[in-house]
């Protein structure tokens, strides 16, 4: 069978100048086609250890994560060129020198974010499909909090967006703060609070202690947008002297 998806959708790069007007940031987002060939320039992406044997919607994901990656790096620093970006243990990308990032993909979606380690210490993207009825009956509760949702009713959010945004805004956190702390933490340790749909914007509180740099009740503050049947969310996480 031949492999099957499509590249489409305008690249977006978005920056956030200082005075020397130097790119801080670069992301870079395309939609998906799983009806599609694969364009050459994704299909030549090597894959990461382990994924030879994965099926072609999983091998596409992982090669869309990386183009949209590489195209971000590109937009931060042209000399970045088309480097591989290798996968650690954890699954986590492995960015180059001086550089953080974050990857997300669905099945008609990816996405990548980069940035400075001078300017952010890190960052976490996640995008994901609004839920089913039958998929937030079955985990809706494991994941989002009554607390939660009425944060996200006070914000307008439908019950099927607010069970996704919560999920979304946790990988988020987790993506974001799993490369700093090294160990794997839970749902019920974050708390999704103060969701402002005018701003796109919402907090985090952090409610075990997961390192001595993030204790209980270290705050985060997110971004976030409904868009098109999907919930995107993101962290970023300033130097000290931004925060
Ligand atoms: C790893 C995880 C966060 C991925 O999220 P997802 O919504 O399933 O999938 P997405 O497409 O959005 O993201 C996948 C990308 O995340 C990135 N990723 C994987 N592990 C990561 C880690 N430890 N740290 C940072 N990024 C990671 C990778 O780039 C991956 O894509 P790739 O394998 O193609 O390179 C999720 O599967 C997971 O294991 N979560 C742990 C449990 C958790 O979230 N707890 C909540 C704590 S509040």
């Amino acid at each position: 069978m031949q492999p099957v998806a499509q590249m489409s959708g305008t690249p977006l790069h978005t920056h956030r100048p200082d005075a020397s007007r130097t790119l801080l940031a670069g992301t870079c987002q395309v939609d998906l086609d799983l009806t599609r060939p694969v364009p050459p320039e994704v299909e030549s992406i090597p894959l990461a250890a382990g994924l030879e044997r994965a099926v072609p919607r999983r091998q596409m994901q992982f090669r869309a994560g990386r183009y949209c990656a590489m195209r971000a790096l590109a937009a931060l620093d042209p000399r970045f060129g088309r480097s591989p970006i290798d996968r650690a243990t954890t699954g986590a990308p492995v960015w180059p020198e001086g550089v953080t990032g974050s990857i997300t993909h669905t099945d008609d979606y990816a996405s990548a974010a980069v940035a400075w380690t001078a300017h952010t210490v890190s960052l976490g993207i996640d995008t994901e499909r609004v839920m089913s009825t039958p998929q937030a009956q079955d985990v809706g509760s494991l994941l989002a909090s009554a607390a939660e949702l009425r944060h996200c009713d006070a914000a307008g959010l439908s019950s099927l967006e607010a069970f996704t945004f919560v999920f979304s805004a946790k990988e988020s956190v987790f993506k974001c703060l799993h490369p700093l702390v090294g160990r794997m933490f839970e749902f019920d340790d974050v708390r999704v609070f103060g969701v402002d749909a005018a701003a796109k914007a919402f907090h985090v509180r952090i409610v075990k202690d997961l390192s001595e740099a993030f204790p209980s009740g270290t705050l985060l503050e997110g971004r976030f947008a409904v868009d098109r049947g999907r919930v995107h969310t993101g962290i970023s996480l300033g130097t000290p002297w931004q925060s």
